[in-house]
């Protein structure tokens, strides 16, 4: 049957948020073990703004983007799936925090009135208070499932052995020895790149007199070795190198196909999450073979849209958008497989094979039985584990 009056207007989004500006984040160069960093006020910012742009893309009733029945002004939180990352510091949940304050901002409509007939708003005139699923470091791996997995070293020391990270690391041998005195104590090996990029940048946008001292393009540079580092690292060919995003795969399979159901109320599903899933995303849809400027880290408050609509024969369709935080104003439209849009069908055959689906898969597919929920299962008739 082919029905030509739901094509107007989006059934429903899943949104990927990287969090806001914030203070320095270190990652072990041999594990990728960290903690988070806290939020700043830039960072908030960044997150609202993104929010209010969000806003405007799929809560205006004008937009081409417009989700069907969304709730434009008080938000109706049945609508909205929202989950973040809260191990450590507080830069990622806050991060969230502040992008629904720009998506759903305070309103006087959300006034109600009681039975004694006195009218009320709740605080500073009509805040929105939307839950936020917070997922901490030890409740389960999804949002963090480099850490801890004890194959990932593995990993790192393939990329850190290949002639290819060899050859860059010679390339950029000039540069790191002019930047060491801009380095204070972060080692200049080209191994710790990220941590080299992520001092430069913090020092960069929050200190005076570094800002005023920093020679002119170091900044530039330290980002784009860092970018091609960080992509050889985050992504790979279906192997652990793409855990980051293979955990997340199963929430946003299962919250596309929610969406398909008559009896589903979800309509924007919201993952807060770092920069690495993004690489992983891009790598494993093939988004990076049409845009291969996108294959490196994503800005503070860069976003990633899978819209879900229904085509014109009646099929749910799949299309994959991408801003890039502060830097993009609008959405850039990627193609996934090729395509400017593909069949819901086609995406879950395209990547569920590669879902790591709970945390016992997680725990088998990163051979930990002991830290982050793993030590529950029974590892005793696993051949895998224990040989047979
Ligand atoms: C929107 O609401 C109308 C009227 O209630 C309903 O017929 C339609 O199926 C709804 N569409 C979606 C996508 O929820
Ligand atoms: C990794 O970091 C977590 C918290 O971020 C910490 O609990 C854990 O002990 C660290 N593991 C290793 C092997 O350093
Ligand atoms: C690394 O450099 C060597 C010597 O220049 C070259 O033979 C090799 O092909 C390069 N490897 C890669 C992956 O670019
Ligand atoms: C850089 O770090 C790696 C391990 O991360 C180490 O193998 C290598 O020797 C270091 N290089 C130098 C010049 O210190
Ligand atoms: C700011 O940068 C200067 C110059 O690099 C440095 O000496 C100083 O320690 C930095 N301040 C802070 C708070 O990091
Ligand atoms: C995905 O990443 C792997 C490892 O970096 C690379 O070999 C492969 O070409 C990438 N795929 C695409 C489509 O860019
Ligand atoms: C999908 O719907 C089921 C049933 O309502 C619910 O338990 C599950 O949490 C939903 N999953 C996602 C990712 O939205
Ligand atoms: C985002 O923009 C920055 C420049 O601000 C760039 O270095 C980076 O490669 C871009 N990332 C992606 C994924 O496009
Ligand atoms: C994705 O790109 C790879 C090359 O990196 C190619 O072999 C593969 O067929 C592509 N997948 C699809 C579904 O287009
Ligand atoms: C992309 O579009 C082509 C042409 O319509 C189609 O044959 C192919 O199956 C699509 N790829 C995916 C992964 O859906
Ligand atoms: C993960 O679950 C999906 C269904 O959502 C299924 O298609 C896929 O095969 C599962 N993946 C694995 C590796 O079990
Ligand atoms: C997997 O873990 C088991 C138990 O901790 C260990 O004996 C085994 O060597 C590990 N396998 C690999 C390939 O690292």
């Amino acid at each position: 049957m082919v029905n030509t009056t739901t094509t107007a207007g989006l059934i429903g989004v899943v949104l990927l948020a990287r969090h806001g500006d914030r203070t320095g984040y270190y990652q072990d160069p041999s594990t990728y073990n960290s903690t988070q960093a806290y939020i700043t006020p830039l960072g908030s910012q960044q997150e609202f703004d993104l929010g209010t742009f969000l806003r405007n893309t799929y809560l205006n009733p004008n937009s081409p983007s417009f989700i069907q029945n969304i709730s434009t002004d008080v938000v109706n939180i049945d609508q909205l799936a929202v989950r973040a990352d809260a191990g450590g510091g507080n830069v990622i949940l806050d991060s969230a925090y502040a992008l629904l304050q720009g998506l759903y901002p305070p309103t006087q409509k959300s006034e109600v009135t009681l039975g004694n007939g006195q009218t009320v708003i709740s605080p500073l005139g009509g805040y929105q208070y939307i839950p936020v699923e917070s997922l901490e470091f030890w409740q389960a791996p999804s949002l963090t499932s480099w850490i801890e997995c004890n194959y990932f070293p593995y990993h790192l020391a393939r990329v850190y052995g290949a002639s290819a990270f060899q050859n860059m690391s010679i390339q950029a041998q000039p540069f790191l020895t002019a930047l060491k005195p801009y380095l204070g104590g972060v080692s200049n090996n080209f191994t710790n790149i990220w941590n080299i990029y992520d001092h430069v940048n913090v020092q960069y946008t929050h200190n005076k007199t570094y800002y005023e001292t920093l020679p002119a393009t170091f900044l530039q540079q330290a980002r784009h070795y860092a970018n091609w580092v960080q992509n050889n690292v985050f992504t790979d060919s279906v192997g652990i190198g793409l855990i980051g995003i293979r955990t997340i795969f199963p929430d946003i399979i299962w919250a596309l196909g929610n969406m398909t159901q008559p009896s589903n109320t979800v309509k924007m599903s919201i993952q807060e999450v770092d920069y690495k899933p993004f690489m992983g995303l891009f790598n494993m849809t093939n988004a990076t073979l049409t845009d291969p400027d996108i294959a490196g880290i994503v800005d503070y408050a860069s976003v990633v849209a899978l819209e879900l609509s229904l085509n014109s024969q009646g099929q749910h369709e799949v299309s994959l958008k991408f801003k890039n935080g502060t830097e993009d104003s609008e959405f850039r439209q990627l193609k996934m497989f090729g395509n400017t849009s593909i069949t819901l069908d086609s995406f879950v055959n395209q990547l569920a094979w590669t879902a790591v689906n709970s945390t016992k898969d997680w725990c088998f597919s990163c051979n930990q039985t002991v830290t982050r929920g793993c030590s529950v299962f029974n590892y005793s008739q696993d051949p895998f584990f224990y040989g047979n």
